[in-house]
């Protein structure tokens, strides 16, 4: 099998996951990698495998052997990359959020459809097996009438002005880093309950923290869906870490303790990964039953084939992560930051 062969842009924390995963997958390969600094880049590749160090991303975009491009850089850095990756005919992954401003985004957006290249935004816990097994038993009604989602994604960051998380400058902040999984989701599964990919809240009302640094540290949200639906969503950077999501309806509910990133081993952000990682628990009248969900490969090289096979089939956009879906997501990340004020 001819394997996608991938280019890296950046050699920071979301890289090195995409990296260490790739050398796992069976339709990628990683093939280059530039970041902004020679020296560093040539010590990601030694690390991890990659054949070719660039000096520069416009040299790695210019390589006619990279296919396919990874975006790994702070999220105000994303559009710029993006955009030249098109131009230079690669299909792309960018890492979430695809932008902060929506603007941005749709420009991104309509850059990619009109040159009919590949783009999706690199929200791998959208592939994850438990994330497709909420939103299918959410469909299926196993719920009885879907009346709130609960998520949250916070970490116990060290507060560092010097860090792109504290930094508003590159779109610093919890809403935009973390906050981007939890709204993700419930507007996943407020769309399953219509048997659609994804929907928009009709109500957003929020608060939250600003830090010394002028980033939302912490911040919450209240989501109504036209259907009725509440989502309650919270994030922070700098509180005990906690991932959750909990899905209520008229006749159960479904807990989901590691949502972004389960069943991934030796992930960093998950040394701390509950036991019944990689699965679904179902709670109703009858008891409680533990569903298993577990992905067959790492996250990233689940994600990486997933662009691939997207490719071979013709695609110019995911299935899982649709263009309009990603819009719809930075549109209410920016409503969700406007809100803090
Ligand atoms: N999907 C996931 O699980 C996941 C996990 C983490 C992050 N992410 C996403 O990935 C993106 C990068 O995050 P990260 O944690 O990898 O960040 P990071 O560790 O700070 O790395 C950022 C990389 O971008 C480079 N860069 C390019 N322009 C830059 C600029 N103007 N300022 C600072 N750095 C710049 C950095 O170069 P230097 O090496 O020269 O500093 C570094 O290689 C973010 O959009 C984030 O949301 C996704």
């Amino acid at each position: 099998m001819t394997r996608l062969r991938w280019g890296i842009i950046g050699t920071g924390y979301a890289a090195t996951l995409f990296a260490s995963d790739l050398a796992r997958a069976e339709a990628s390969r990683p093939h280059a990698v530039a970041g902004r600094d020679p020296t560093r880049t040539a010590r990601f590749a030694a690390e991890f495998g990659v054949p070719v160090a660039h000096r520069t991303p416009e040299e790695l975009l210019a390589d006619p052997d990279v296919d396919a491009v990874h975006v790994a850089v702070p999220h105000t850095e994303h559009g710029r990359w993006v955009l030249r990756a098109i131009e230079a005919g690669k299909a792309v992954l960018c890492e979430k959020p695809l932008a902060v401003d929506p603007d941005e985004a749709r420009a991104m957006v309509a850059a990619a459809t009109r040159s009919g290249t590949f783009l999706m935004e690199g929200f791998m816990y959208r592939l994850h097996p438990q994330t497709r097994l909420v939103a299918d038993l959410v469909a299926k009604g196993v719920l009885g009438e879907l009346r709130l989602i609960r998520a949250s994604f916070t970490i116990d960051a060290a507060r560092d002005p010097g860090h792109r998380l504290f930094d508003p400058a590159l779109g610093g902040g919890a809403i935009h880093d973390l906050g981007c999984y939890p709204m993700s989701v419930a507007r996943l599964i407020a769309g399953a309950v219509e048997g659609r990919s994804h929907a928009e809240p009709d109500l957003l009302a929020a608060a939250g923290h600003i830090g010394p640094t002028g980033v939302d540290e912490s911040a919450s949200a209240l989501l109504r869906f036209p259907t009725g639906v509440v989502a309650q969503l919270s994030t922070g950077l700098t509180a005990p870490a906690e991932r959750g999501l909990r899905v209520e309806g008229t006749a159960g509910a479904l807990v989901v303790t590691d949502p972004w990133s389960g069943g991934r081993p030796a992930d960093v952000l998950t040394a701390d990964q509950p036991a019944d990682s990689g699965a679904v628990r179902l709670l109703t009248a009858g008891g409680s039953e533990v569903i298993p969900a577990v992905a067959d490969l790492p996250l990233f090289a689940g994600e990486a084939d997933h662009v691939a096979e997207c490719l071979a089939t013709g695609r110019t956009q995911s299935p899982v992560v649709s263009l309009d879906d990603t819009l719809g997501n930075v549109a209410a990340l920016h409503r969700w930051r406007a809100a803090i004020g």
